[in-house]
């Protein structure tokens, strides 16, 4: 059995249980999850149970037959070659470009998409800098519903925009910035009769701390670890901490990741906030990054994401874009695994944090790559690698001309 509560991040009240409310009948805020199940999963049930998130299935609302695709499960990838040229004694990738749609949103649209239907939608919409549109794209198309995404225009990478274009999505392009079309979205979505499933919707997030069960599973339950995430809405990492939270909670595990986030020093209002030592952030009005997915200068849980790092003992800093270009290269030349650059932050990170004595070099760091590296092909990323004529290749190595 399996019972849930809708409570308020801020004011801790709870709502009447419904799959459609976002915000707190008493405050306003935004509202969280909470599972109780009676029976949980432990190493031994879950073996031999399907290769995705579903297999974490007692804490996962499932109200009707999942909307599924096999999402989760991604690769935990050992990187001995570039912990060494970091400089840190153990460091894994987790690729979440893996995913079906090749970004970890496909974990939280699972669910939220699930849950629309189980909810009756037939029209779901986000407002998105790119992965989530193509997420919802393709798990609406799934479920056969109607998909609207809002975009800031022109600032979408190219991979994400054919996606939501295939996938068959209503695109509508906003002037101005993610914050602007996140606006719009919650303020229309009612009189469009539209399922909201931006990171607001606490049901989607159930989705995303599932990142948290599958490290634990893949570290055989070590988590006296570093989780490193790169931050924009700020939803992602809250998400995962909520997962450690939980296996703590169910007696799963004693020791809990230093949950540690990354966000663009053009696009970095948390950062700022840790930085400066203040209470509350101040919004970055325009935005900008290379890292389009992370171009976001109002971060709507940031509550969330204050709470993730201070339990956990953890911070929010920024990286430079040359670092994060840097970090792309470093991490494909010398393991031939690679992210788009937001995905790349937390390696970025790595390296300057170590170097600044931010981050100690003797511990374990888990980086979250969230988005797959043909989602933003732009040649402008890889342009210290320039093709040559084969017959000037072969003069360089033979010598002869
Ligand atoms: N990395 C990638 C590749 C993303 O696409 C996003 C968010 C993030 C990190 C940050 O996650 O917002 O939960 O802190 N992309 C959203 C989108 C905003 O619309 O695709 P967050």
């Amino acid at each position: 059995m399996k019972r849930y509560e809708l409570r308020c991040i801020a004011c801790g009240h709870v709502s009447p249980f419904s799959l459609r409310r976002i915000f707190c009948e008493r405050c306003g805020d935004l509202l969280e999850v909470r599972v109780e199940a009676s029976e949980v999963f432990n190493r031994e049930k879950l073996l031999g149970r399907v290769n995705s998130m579903w297999r974490y299935v007692e804490l996962l609302p499932d109200f009707r037959r999942p909307v599924t695709m096999g999402e989760g499960m991604t690769r935990l990838v050992r990187c001995e070659r570039l912990a060494d040229a970091l400089g840190v004694r153990e460091l894994y990738v987790k690729l979440e470009g893996m995913n079906p749609t090749g970004s970890f949103k496909d974990r939280g649209i699972s669910v939220g998409v699930t849950v629309a239907l189980e909810a009756g939608a037939r029209r779901v919409i986000c407002a998105s800098t790119g992965n989530t549109s193509a997420s919802l794209a393709a798990y609406a198309a799934r479920a056969g519903i109607e998909c609207v995404v809002l975009i800031p225009k022109g600032r979408i990478a190219s991979g994400k925009l054919f996606q939501a274009r295939l996938f068959g999505a209503t695109i509508c392009e906003v002037s101005g910035s993610f914050d602007d079309a996140l606006r719009i979205v919650l303020g229309r979505a009612e009189e469009m009769g539209a399922y909201v499933l931006n990171s607001v919707n606490p049901w989607r997030l159930e989705g995303q701390k599932t990142t948290a069960f599958e490290i634990w599973e893949q570290l055989d339950g070590s988590l006296g670890i570093n989780v490193v995430v790169p931050v924009g809405n700020a939803g992602n990492i809250s998400a995962i901490w909520k997962g450690f939270e939980e296996l703590r909670d169910y007696g799963l595990t004693d020791e809990v990741p230093r949950m540690i986030g990354v966000q663009s020093s053009g696009a970095a209002p948390l950062a700022r906030m840790f930085a400066k030592g203040a209470d509350s952030p101040e919004w970055v009005e325009s935005p900008q990054t290379v890292a389009s997915a992370i171009r976001i200068g109002r971060p709507i849980n940031w509550k969330r994401a204050v709470r993730t790092v201070r339990s956990s003992g953890g911070s929010i800093y920024s990286v430079d874009d040359h670092e994060i270009l840097e970090a792309m290269r470093l991490m494909a030349t010398t393991e031939g695994i690679a992210a788009e650059p937001a995905g790349a932050a937390p390696i970025a990170l790595l390296k300057s944090g170590v170097e600044s004595g931010h981050l100690p070099r003797d511990e374990t760091y888990v980086c979250i790559a969230t988005g797959h590296h043909l989602k933003d092909p732009d040649p402008a990323h890889v342009s210290w690698n320039v093709p040559v004529p084969f017959e000037q290749y072969l003069e360089r190595v033979t010598g002869r001309s």
